[in-house]
C-alpha cells in the first residue's frame, strides 16, 4: 500500500509572514489529523524556518524545498546546498521541475547530480518528469519519459529508490487550468512504473510513489487520486489558497474511502 502524498509547490510566492497566516488558516481547515496521507508544503527558501516551527503542531506535515545545488559547498553565489536544507529539518526537495528545466536550463545530467546529492544528504527528492505539448502532439510521450527517468535516476542504488517520489507533470497542464484527464494521467503513470520496473525491478517499482501535477484543484482531485497508479499530487496554483489546498486533501481522503 503506497501512502498518498499531497504536496504544495508555492513557487515564488508568499513571504514568511504570509506563510504563517496561511498555515494558521490551513490548520483550522484541516481540523482533525489526517491519518492516511502525507502532506508536504514547499515554500520559498525564506519561509522554510517559519513553517518548520509552525508545522510542529501537525506531525503528518513535512516541509520541502523547491531547489538545491548539487555541490556540498563552495563559490556558487546564490545557491543553497542539501546539507543547509537538512540542517533546517527539511525532508523533501523538488528536483527537475519543468520550470527549472525550461527557464533555468537544467538538463537531465544536472537533474541527475541533484538527485544524487539530495539522497547523499538524506533529503527525499521529488523528481519531476513530463512532456511538452509539442512532444505529446508528436507522439513522443513515452520516449521523453523514458529518457528523463533513465538519465535522471542513473546511478541511483536500488535501496535508495524508495526515498524518491516521482512527479509526473505534463508541461502543458502546469499553470494552464487544463489538467490531464484521469485516464491520460493514469496511462503515463503506468508507463512510468513500467520503466522503473525495468530499471530497478518490479518490487521497488510497485512501491515507489508517483504524484500527478498540473492544474490539480479540489474539483478534479478525487477522480485523479482514484487512479490505480496515482499516489498523490504536486499542486501549484491551487495550493496558494489554504482553503483550496485543504479541499484537495479532503477530496483525496474521499478517494481513499
Ligand atoms: P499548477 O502547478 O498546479 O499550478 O499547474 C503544478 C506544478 O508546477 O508543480
Amino acid at each position: 500500500m503506497r501512502k498518498k502524498i499531497i504536496a504544495a509547490n508555492w513557487k515564488m510566492n508568499l513571504t514568511h509572514t504570509e506563510a504563517e497566516s496561511y498555515f494558521a488558516t490551513f490548520l483550522s481547515e484541516i481540523g482533525q489529523v489526517v491519518n492516511d496521507l502525507e502532506i508536504v508544503i514547499i515554500p520559498a527558501f525564506t519561509a522554510i524556518p517559519a513553517l518548520i516551527s509552525a508545522s510542529e503542531k501537525m506531525p503528518i506535515l513535512r516541509i520541502g524545498a523547491q531547489n538545491m545545488h548539487w555541490e556540498k559547498s563552495g563559490a556558487f553565489t546564490g545557491e543553497v546546498s542539501a546539507a543547509m536544507l537538512r540542517a533546517l529539518y527539511v525532508k523533501y526537495v523538488i528536483v527537475g521541475h519543468s520550470e527549472r528545466r525550461t527557464l533555468f536550463g537544467e538538463t537531465d545530467e544536472i537533474v541527475n547530480r541533484k538527485v544524487a546529492a539530495a539522497l547523499e544528504a538524506g533529503l527525499r527528492p521529488i523528481f519531476c518528469v513530463g512532456e511538452t505539448l509539442q512532444e505529446r502532439d508528436g507522439g513522443q510521450v513515452e520516449e521523453v519519459l523514458r529518457r528523463q527517468l533513465s538519465k535522471g535516476l542513473a546511478g541511483v542504488a536500488q535501496k535508495d529508490l524508495l526515498e524518491i517520489v516521482v512527479a509526473y507533470e505534463p508541461c502543458w497542464a502546469i499553470g494552464t487550468g487544463r489538467s490531464a484527464t484521469p485516464a491520460e494521467a493514469q496511462q503515463s503513470h503506468s508507463f512510468i512504473r513500467t520503466v522503473l520496473s525495468e530499471l530497478f525491478g518490479s518490487p521497488a517499482a510497485e512501491r515507489i510513489r508517483i504524484q500527478y501535477g498540473g492544474s490539480v484543484k479540489p474539483e478534479n482531485a478525487e477522480d485523479l487520486m482514484r487512479q490505480k497508479d496515482i499516489d498523490g499530487a504536486l499542486v501549484g496554483g491551487a495550493s496558494l489558497d489554504p482553503r483550496s489546498f485543504a479541499g484537495i486533501i479532503w477530496r483525496t481522503e474521499a478517494a481513499l474511502a
